[in-house]
C-alpha cells in the first residue's frame, strides 16, 4: 500500500500550520507596532497643541487690542491686514482645539447613561433640519422602537451629527440621507446611507487615519473620534462604497443588557 499521499498530507498541514503562526505572530507584531505609534502621535499631538495654543492666544489677544487704537482704525489697509490675522489665528486656534480633544480626550473616562437610539436619531435629524442651510437636504428614517444601548448622550450625538455632516459634504446637489437601525441578536446596527460622490476605492483604508481629509477646510479628525466613541461602546465602525452612487456607514453596537 502506498502510504505517500498520507504522509505528504501531514507534511502539508504541518507547513500549512507553520505558515498560519508566523503570520499571524506577525499580525500581532503589526498590531503591537500601530499600538505604539498610535501613542506616540497621541503625546506627541497633545504636546504641540498645547505649546502652539499659548503664543497663539497672545496673537489674537494683541490683533483685538491694536483693533480699539485709534490709529489702526483710521487706516482701513491696516484694519484689514489685523482683520486677517486674526481670522487666520483664530481658525488655526479651533484646530489646536481639536487636535487637543483627539489627543486627549480619553472616552473611558465618560459618564454613561442609557441611550434610546431611535429618540437621539430623531433629535439629530431635528438639529439640522432647523438650519436653513440644510434646507434642501432630504433626511430618511427607518428606525425601530424600544433601541436602549448604553452611552454618552453627548458623545452619541456627537458621533451621529459628525457622520450626517459628512453625508453632506459629500453630496453634489440633491442630498439624500437615510437613517436605518436593524437589531441583529444583542446588537443594533445604524446605517447611514447617502448618495453623495462616494469614496475612492484607494483612500477607504486611509479615512480613520487622523488628519487625513480630501476637503479643503476639513481638519480630518470626525471620523476618527467617531471610530473611538464606537469602539470605546465595544461596537465596530466602517465605511462602504454604495451602489451606483454614494456611501453608507455601518455602525454596529452592542444593546443594553436586558433589552428585548
Ligand atoms: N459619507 C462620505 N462620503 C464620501 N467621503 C467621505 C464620507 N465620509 C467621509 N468621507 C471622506 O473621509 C474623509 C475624512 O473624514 P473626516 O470626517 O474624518 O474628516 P473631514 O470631514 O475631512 O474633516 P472634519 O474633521 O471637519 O470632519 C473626508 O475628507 C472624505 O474624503
Ligand atoms: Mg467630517
Amino acid at each position: 500500500m502506498n502510504n505517500w499521499p498520507f504522509f505528504n498530507r501531514i507534511i502539508w498541514k504541518k507547513k500549512k500550520a507553520v505558515k498560519k503562526e508566523k503570520i499571524e505572530s506577525k499580525k500581532l507584531e503589526k498590531e503591537k507596532k500601530e499600538e505604539n505609534y498610535d501613542e506616540i502621535i497621541g503625546r506627541l499631538a497633545a504636546f504641540f497643541a498645547h505649546e502652539i495654543r499659548n503664543p497663539l492666544t497672545s496673537i489674537i489677544g494683541f490683533t483685538q487690542f491694536l483693533e480699539q487704537d485709534k490709529t489702526v482704525k483710521t487706516d482701513p489697509k491696516i484694519s484689514q491686514y489685523l482683520s486677517i490675522i486674526k481670522d487666520e489665528a483664530l481658525r488655526m486656534e479651533s484646530l489646536i482645539q481639536e487636535l487637543l480633544v483627539l489627543a486627549t480626550t480619553d472616552f473611558q473616562k465618560d459618564h454613561l447613561s442609557i441611550i434610546d437610539v431611535k429618540c437621539m436619531v430623531e433629535k439629530t435629524v431635528a438639529i439640522f433640519e432647523m438650519q436653513p442651510e440644510y434646507e434642501s437636504v432630504r433626511f430618511e428614517t427607518d428606525l425601530l422602537d424600544e433601541v436602549y444601548i448604553t452611552g454618552n448622550e453627548s458623545r452619541f450625538e456627537q458621533l451621529l451629527v459628525n457622520l450626517m455632516n459628512n453625508a453632506i459634504e459629500a453630496s453634489k446637489g440633491e442630498c439624500i440621507i437615510h437613517t436605518r437601525l436593524k437589531k441583529e441578536d444583542k446588537d443594533v446596527w445604524i446605517l447611514i446611507t447617502d448618495n453623495g460622490t462616494g469614496i475612492p476605492e484607494d483612500l477607504i483604508e486611509h479615512l480613520f487615519s487622523p488628519f487625513f481629509t480630501t476637503k479643503e477646510a476639513g481638519t480630518g479628525v470626525g471620523l476618527p473620534i467617531c471610530k473611538a466613541i464606537v469602539e470605546t461602546l465595544n461596537g465596530e465602525l466602517s465605511i462602504q462604497n454604495q451602489q451606483p452612487k454614494g456611501a453608507q456607514v455601518q455602525i454596529r453596537l452592542p444593546l443594553m443588557k436586558n433589552t428585548p
